[in-house]
């Protein structure tokens, strides 16, 4: 296997995103722009990737410090040709082909670079480049011909002459090199044009000149090539990214109701004979089970739910596990830590949060359960709420099994419930409830009997 280097470039402003994120920090699929790139690169288990970071370059190291890889700093971002050459120390000597992507495309497949690097080893070429044709060229760099077809320049739409706009055939900003073409060619590479930048392009001028030898492989697909320059074109891969994972889902034997209002991030995994309704959105690493339905208009992050589990209309859940056959909605907040087991049910307008509730327990209506241990089996009534906090600390609120909670109950933590306990309706609970006992807070009721007929008199007379 012969050696091969990797140059990404992602050290450019991003001038066109209007944003003051670096642009390949900006998300594509619930991830930054850059991992796409990086992980393609990884699978072709390159020797050595370099990847050229300036703007905010800290803040983009530390997103990825973990993987092996030589970060460069480009102190100001004069195009993207000096962004290769601040490489040079790197990779001047280095005893192979250089493969060079830029961070902001991000569909580039492992595929097509191989394909790439396979041409240009076997014709011993100095630079072979990655071209594609698109009815819409605009904005990216053109591919100069001459008569015989050989690739003799690029030219960037802001040089570019009237005739030279009409050409379809465009760069993709991915090129195979050899270290020692490279480095030279741009050594002599100058700001002449419009953008006053140092352009990595000008290689391909500069080898035609030299009667080195340059070779264009064409790629049939040309989402592969796609950029992202402009918030208008990262939305629309994040509509084709969206496109292609909903199908590979669908493939994968999911239901997606209404797929244009389905957003699945690029790490979710869902379980066959799953059925998910409109606008629902499955983000970070979600994973879903078997056989759930999602009825529609739902936000999670971070969730797992398993296998049967249903979530009605409208529900938000975040970094919380949903057990098998377990029901949550309509209209509930599942947030961190919550942890349902098999069968529980969460109704309407019921937020959980750092709490577990164990096998068959329900709180079905109106009801906060936060910084809890609920046990199997028990009924939450209506409009139940945990006291957890005392505007300093959090407390625990600990409920035994086959407990049933009357509605409207406050549970003023820290305390217990012991099993099979009963609480009746509107208490407030400040002491541990024994297991077996029945637990009532409320004032004794009163009935005045003929109050209202004297009542009314009353009022009559005074008219
Ligand atoms: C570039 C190509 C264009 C091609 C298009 C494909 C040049 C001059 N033009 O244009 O021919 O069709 O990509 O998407 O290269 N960068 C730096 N430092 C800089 C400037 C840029 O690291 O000083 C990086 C950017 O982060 C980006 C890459 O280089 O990853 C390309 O720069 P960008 O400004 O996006 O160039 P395009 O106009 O897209
Ligand atoms: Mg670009």
């Amino acid at each position: 296997m012969s050696t091969l280097g990797v140059i990404l470039l992602a050290a450019g402003l991003g001038k066109r995103m209007q944003s003051s994120l670096p642009k390949v920090l900006h998300r594509l699929g619930g991830k930054p722009i850059l991992s796409y790139g990086l992980r393609t690169v990884q699978t072709l288990e390159p020797d050595k990737i370099v990847v050229v970071v300036g703007y905010q370059a800290e803040e983009v190291k530390r997103r990825y410090g973990g993987d092996r890889i030589v970060w460069i700093h480009q102190e100001q971002q004069l195009g993207s040709g000096h962004a290769v050459l601040c490489a040079q120390g790197e990779l001047q000597d280095f005893p192979g082909d250089l493969l060079i992507l830029s961070g902001d495309v991000p569909f580039i497949t492992p595929d097509t670079l191989a394909r790439l690097i396979d041409r240009h080893r076997e014709r011993g070429a100095a630079v072979t480049l990655l071209t594609t044709s698109v009815e819409k060229p605009r904005g990216y760099g053109r591919i100069l011909r001459n008569a015989q077809g050989k690739v003799i320049g690029i030219v960037e739409e802001a040089d570019a002459t009237e005739t030279e706009k009409k050409i379809k055939e465009i760069n993709a900003g991915i090129y195979a090199v050899s270290p020692r073409f490279l480095f030279s060619a741009l050594q002599g590479s100058t700001q002449g044009n419009r953008q006053g930048e140092y352009y990595v392009t000008d290689i391909a001028a500069t080898a035609c000149r030299r009667g080195e030898i340059i070779q264009a492989v064409q790629s049939e697909n040309p989402i592969e090539i796609l950029g992202i320059n402009t918030r208008e074109e990262l939305a629309s891969m994040e509509g084709l990214l969206r496109e292609r994972i909903n199908r590979r889902w669908m493939e994968a034997g999911v239901t997606l109701l209404d797929p244009p209002t389905i957003y699945i991030d690029e790490e979710v995994v869902i379980g066959k004979d799953t059925v998910i309704g409109p606008n629902t959105h499955l983000k970070g690493h979600t994973v879903i089970g078997e056989r759930c339905v999602i009825d529609g208009s739902a936000f999670l992050t971070d969730v797992r739910l398993g296998d049967d589990a249903r979530l009605k209309f409208s529900v938000v859940l975040s970094q919380c596990d949903v057990g098998q056959a377990a029901e949550v909605g309509p209209f509930a907040h599942l947030r961190p830590g919550a942890v349902l087991k098999r069968n529980v049910h969460i109704g309407s307008f019921v937020e959980v949060k750092n709490s577990v509730i164990d096998e068959g327990t329900k709180a079905n209506h109106l009801s906060y359960i936060g910084d809890a241990v609920l046990g199997k089996e028990s009924n939450i009534g209506a409009g139940t709420i945990t006291c957890n906090y005392d505007g300093f600390e959090k407390h625990r609120t600990i409920i035994g099994n086959r407990v049933q909670i009357g509605s409207n109950t406050q549970l003023v933590a820290p305390v217990t419930i012991g099993d099979d306990a009963y609480i009746g309706a509107g208490s407030t609970i400040t002491k541990d409830v024994p297991p077996m006992a029945l637990a009532l807070s409320r004032v004794p009721q009163k009935n005045v009997e003929g109050w209202v007929k004297r009542f009314r008199e009353n009022h009559k007379k005074k008219k």
